[in-house]
């Protein structure tokens, strides 16, 4: 069986890594792929976005299965152009993955199917979004509508902020496009998690919990990044908060998507607010986190490729997935600067060590083979996940690894996981 894994992140490189280990023995292939993948997988160099090409050397390599990992290939219809030439693809239609690729939209189906959300207001106009934000006062939240790298949400505190945010997005377009629209939404607080689950459309079937660490720096401060650790379970996603989501958020998204014509079929990840152990919904997502695949992928362990196969086939109501009870904690190691302008090319030493301590899976994110060397190629470099009997444990096996990696100027925060410690402690 061949398997092409469309991505390049450390997100791609789990799923790669969970594919690897199927008793099926898949062949596998990565587009564009890293350094990581290219050691279980064969590297092609044609990009994301790049769809036809994707498609022409996925029809002439006879690939059975092709998995996506980004956002971006989604909302293009990368799904749409292979099913359309008979390629078995796993994740949203372009019809589907507007869940993600616009806010307004999401918002508005989460109104329509009374799915617990902030309160929020649309403008296609500077002047009437500035007129809003003067009723309403701060804090308050700007989003982009479109697709911003996970840039385009700023949380302000004071209506300055708020009208400079509205500036930068309508007028000055820092998003492009994606800041034509723009959604003001109140700003909530609580505990933030993400929920990731298998859909066919009809059956959804959830993962475990997890939770992400979006800020750059230790305690969460500093601009907010694609994510710089991640730890599954999130014990704040309780039994109680588990049905809620389900009930509240997962069935009626997926019902509505159906009821729209837009029959959802992938992963449908939720990320959440939660408070009183109520979960309102910040943003959906059409696809797996990055980073919460890491630790997901560690502790799940059913095999991955008969969960796609029935997503796919619309037979999901035949699957169980089993997961490993122990915890897993991922630490982000990320190019100084980031997420601002970084250096690239750095020489990153200790990887095999890394990955020697027991416990510790290493997955590249933004390297590149140099001659033959590993160095850095992006703003989130290399995801260091541990597993342990406890999350104490995990942490300390995850930290073990991070710290026998090095490359000049390497960031990481010292605190992921440090929440759910404090949780279960
Ligand atoms: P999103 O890309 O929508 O997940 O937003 C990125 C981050 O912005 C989230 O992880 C939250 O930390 C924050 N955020 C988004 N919407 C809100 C909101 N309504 N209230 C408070 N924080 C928010
Ligand atoms: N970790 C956040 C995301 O994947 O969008």
């Amino acid at each position: 069986m061949k398997i092409l894994m469309v991505g390049q992140g450390g997100r791609e490189h789990s799923l790669l890594w969970k594919l690897a280990q199927s008793s099926r023995k898949p062949l596998l292939y990565a587009a564009p792929g890293n350094a990581g993948m290219a050691h279980i997988a064969t590297c092609i160099n044609i990009g994301v976005t790049e769809i036809s090409s994707l498609a022409d050397f996925a029809a002439a390599e006879k690939i059975d299965l092709t998995l996506v990992g980004p956002e971006l290939p989604l909302t293009l219809g990368i799904v749409n152009e292979f099913e359309a030439r008979g390629l078995k693809t796993f994740g949203a239609s372009r019809e589907a993955a507007i869940i993600e690729g616009s806010k307004r939209f999401a918002k508005d189906l989460m109104r329509k199917y009374k799915i617990p959300t902030a309160e929020y207001e649309v403008f296609d106009t500077p002047h009437q979004a500035r007129i809003y934000l003067e009723k309403v006062g701060s804090p308050i939240v700007v989003k982009a509508d479109g697709l911003a790298a996970g840039k385009g949400v700023m949380v302000c505190s004071t209506l300055d902020e708020a009208q400079d945010a509205v500036t930068r997005i309508m007028e000055e377009r820092v998003f492009g496009e994606a800041g034509a629209l723009v959604v003001i939404e109140e700003c909530l607080t609580g505990e933030e998690a993400s929920f990731l689950a298998f859909t066919d459309g009809k059956t959804v079937v959830p993962m475990a919990s997890s939770q992400d660490h979006k800020p750059i720096f230790d305690n969460d401060q500093g601009p907010n990044t694609g994510g710089m650790g991640a730890y599954s379970p999130a014990p704040v996603v309780t039994e109680a908060v588990h049905r809620k989501i389900m009930e509240r958020i997962m069935f009626p998204a997926v019902r509505g998507m159906a009821a729209e014509g837009r029959p959802y079929k992938g992963v449908l990840y939720a990320g959440l607010m939660i408070k009183g152990g109520e979960p309102k919904v910040l943003e959906f997502n059409a696809r797996f986190g990055d980073p919460e695949a890491q630790p997901l992928v560690v502790r799940m362990a059913s095999d991955l490729i008969p969960i796609l196969e029935a997503v796919i086939a619309e037979r999901l109501h035949e699957i169980d997935i089993q997961w490993r009870p122990e915890p897993a904690v991922c630490v982000v190691m990320a190019s100084g600067g980031y997420p601002g302008p970084h250096e690239k090319g750095k020489l990153i030493s200790g990887l095999d060590e890394a990955a020697n301590v027991p416990g510790v899976v290493v997955f590249h994110a933004g390297t590149a083979l140099r001659n033959g060397k590993v160095v850095t190629d992006g703003g989130r470099v290399i995801n260091v996940t541990g597993i342990g009997k406890d999350v104490r444990e995990a942490i300390a096996v995850a930290y073990q690894g991070v710290k026998k990696i090095y490359w000049e100027g390497v960031h990481y925060r010292t605190d992921i996981g440090k929440k759910a410690l404090d949780r279960v402690s």
